[in-house]
């Protein structure tokens, strides 16, 4: 046995979003989430454990930088876990892991980042979990990982407990090819991490509104990807994005992650929409960048028209994906 594996996995944009936790330590959210994994925004991660006892700590190298401080902290007790599942807590391991998108863009990087990791450190140490499983531990690391585990269109029920709050897979990917075109604002690193923001949800006076809207609108969400209806789920994913941040906004302290072009997008997005009838949508992760959702047929349209917009940097594409899998192509 080499203790060397590999695992891909696709980032993952919420149609119905996790923001707050009512276990901080699990990782228990606040409400159910609904997601499509990203087939083309990806993190690979190579994990080889190290049996013959080299190395004194995790050696962790992220988009060709080693990792320290707080992001290698993070990874050390994530692998902390897995060493305590696999029964030897006395490995450290190498960790490579490598984004085909920029970090920090406002792309959910954790969530790929900690569904690989999660995938690879478990399969190089030798246990053999199913997707479930998979996905409970890959919710310890980043909460919204749990759901790039599975492929396609996939919830993540809130549950109760370590093993029952976990994502399971609603359709598969060619089930409906959704495009989500994403629209970069700004490439800043974001001041507080969605990590840190989940804490303070329960601040805001907004947020039990929110959780009770959620819980109202689940049930539509899961019909209108079954009847892959945009015209109907767009609205509804809009509104949580929009209640999400109205959670960020009017928490102690008040997190704030829009900026000027994030506005410039929205507004146009919804006047293409009412004066063109472009059927596109808009959501919004912890972050300024917006991404827009379309039926493959009016993507080039919306590619052509975001160019005209002044504040728009870049934009990358993705349509959903598979889930996480072990590949042979290792990064060390
Ligand atoms: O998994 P985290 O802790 O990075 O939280 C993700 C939070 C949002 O991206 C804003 C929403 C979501 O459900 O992905």
């Amino acid at each position: 046995m080499s203790f060397k594996a590999t695992a891909r996995a696709g980032s993952n944009i919420a149609f119905i979003k996790y923001w707050g936790v009512a276990d901080p330590h699990l990782n228990i959210p606040l409400n159910n989430s609904i997601s499509m994994t990203l087939g083309a925004l990806h993190t690979t991660t190579t994990v080889e454990w190290d049996v013959a006892g080299y190395l004194r700590a995790d050696q962790i190298v992220i988009d060709g930088v080693r990792a320290e401080g707080p992001k290698a902290e993070r990874v050390t007790r994530h692998l902390d876990f897995i060493r305590h599942l696999a029964g030897d807590r006395r490995f450290r391991a190498r960790v490579v892991s490598r984004n085909n998108f920029p970090m920090a863009s406002g792309i959910a990087s954790s969530a790929s980042a900690f569904a690989a990791l999660t995938m690879a450190a478990c399969t190089a140490i030798g246990l053999s979990l199913d997707r479930t499983q998979l996905s409970a531990i890959a919710r310890r690391g980043s909460g919204s990982a749990s759901r790039s585990i599975f492929g396609g269109y996939v919830e993540w029920e809130r549950g109760g407990s370590d093993a029952t709050s976990v994502a399971r897979q609603l359709f598969p990917p060619d089930y409906w090819p959704l495009r989500d075109v994403v629209a970069v604002v700004s490439t800043n690193e974001k001041t507080v991490s969605s990590q840190n923001g989940h804490a303070l949800a329960l601040t805001s006076p907004l947020n039990s509104a929110r959780v009770d809207a959620v819980y109202g609108m689940l049930q539509e969400v899961r019909n209108a990807i079954a009847l892959r209806n945009l015209e109907h789920l767009g609205p509804l994913i809009e509104q949580d994005a929009l209640a999400m941040h109205a959670v960020m906004m009017t928490s102690r302290p008040s997190l704030l992650y829009w900026q000027p072009g994030t506005l410039e997008v929205l507004h146009a997005v919804r006047r293409w929409r009412e004066e063109d009838g472009l059927p596109v949508y808009f959501t919004i992760d912890a972050g300024p960048n917006v991404h827009l959702l379309c039926e493959p047929a009016f993507e080039r349209e919306l590619l052509r028209r975001l160019q005209t917009l002044s504040s728009v940097r870049t934009v990358m594409t993705s349509g959903p994906g598979e889930g996480a899998e072990v590949i042979d192509q290792h990064l060390f």
